[in-house]
């Protein structure tokens, strides 16, 4: 069962994609754990959780007494002795909120305390990932900014498959050549690359161009009946068909790497 993380630059269309990976995990009978790990995420939205439930999704970042719980100190503080190893195997199934067999867990937003931050509420969500990675029996599609905040050293190996998604446009390519350096500095193995947003071959050809050395798991054409679904609080794959046919495709090309290595 993957554990996947994907990033690239704001707007690009990881949340759209991360929707779609985790809609066919689940219509193939996989359990599925979605992780909205971007600050400026709204993963929920994309999956098309209803209201109620969203309401009900405090962030873990969020949750001071949780973190001081575990911890031992509370969030925002610094220079005090502090758990480095909290407690966290509960968190998924008690904070979560489900959806047509989707698990949901927002991690929130750490205030940055100067460089190198050893809060308290960094170390809950890093142990959080790790679990998430390495002891639970679920596909793990993580959503998150362009970086590899809440990943460690430790836990990089565990990720069976870490995709930036670009578009075409030279800003989102510079991200994805900085986020793949991030990720292979802390010991990710395999880092894919998605187009998205593709209009033509051109556009095909213009990534193909020029991120030469990453492997393409395939391409998202542009959508009006993504923006739409966007417009309407609707997840893109009940709008569009053909868009989860793309990542379908996207979907085989990945279990065929991962089990090539395998073998
Ligand atoms: N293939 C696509 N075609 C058209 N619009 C898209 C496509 N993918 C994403 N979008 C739109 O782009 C915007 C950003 O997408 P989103 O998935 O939220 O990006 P990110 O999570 O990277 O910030 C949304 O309005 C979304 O509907
Ligand atoms: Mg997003």
């Amino acid at each position: 069962m993957p554990k996947i993380a994907i990033s690239g630059k704001g707007g690009v269309g990881k949340s759209t994609l991360a929707a779609l990976l985790a809609y066919i995990y689940s219509q193939k009978g996989f359990k599925v754990i979605a992780v909205d790990a971007d600050p400026d995420g709204n993963l929920a939205v994309a999956l098309g959780f209803p209201q109620e439930l969203v309401a009900k999704l405090t962030p873990i970042a969020k949750m001071e007494d949780l973190i001081e719980e575990r911890t031992g100190a509370k969030p925002g503080s610094y220079g005090l002795i502090f758990k480095m190893n909290p407690k966290v195997d509960d968190i998924p199934d008690r904070f979560s909120v489900e959806h047509r067999g989707i698990k949901l867990l927002v991690m929130g937003t750490i205030e940055k305390g100067g460089s190198g931050c050893v809060c308290p509420e960094s170390v809950l969500l890093k142990n959080l990932v790790a679990h998430l990675l390495l002891q639970r029996q679920e596909v793990l599609i993580m959503d998150m900014e362009a970086g590899v905040e809440h990943l460690g050293r430790a836990t990089a190996k565990a990720v069976d498959a870490f995709i930036i998604v670009v578009e075409p446009g030279l800003r989102s390519l510079q991200t994805a050549y900085a986020v793949q350096r991030l990720a292979a500095d802390i010991g990710v193995r395999r880092t894919f690359v998605v187009g998205n947003k593709i209009q033509s071959q051109k556009d095909k050809d213009f990534l193909l161009a020029n991120l030469p050395g990453f492997t393409f798991l395939g391409f998202l054409s542009y959508s009006p009946l993504a923006l739409e679904a966007d417009k309407l609080g609707k997840p893109v794959f009940e709008l569009d068909q053909g868009l989860v046919r793309e990542a379908e495709e996207i979907v085989r090309n990945l279990e065929e790497k991962l089990h090539a290595e395998e073998d």
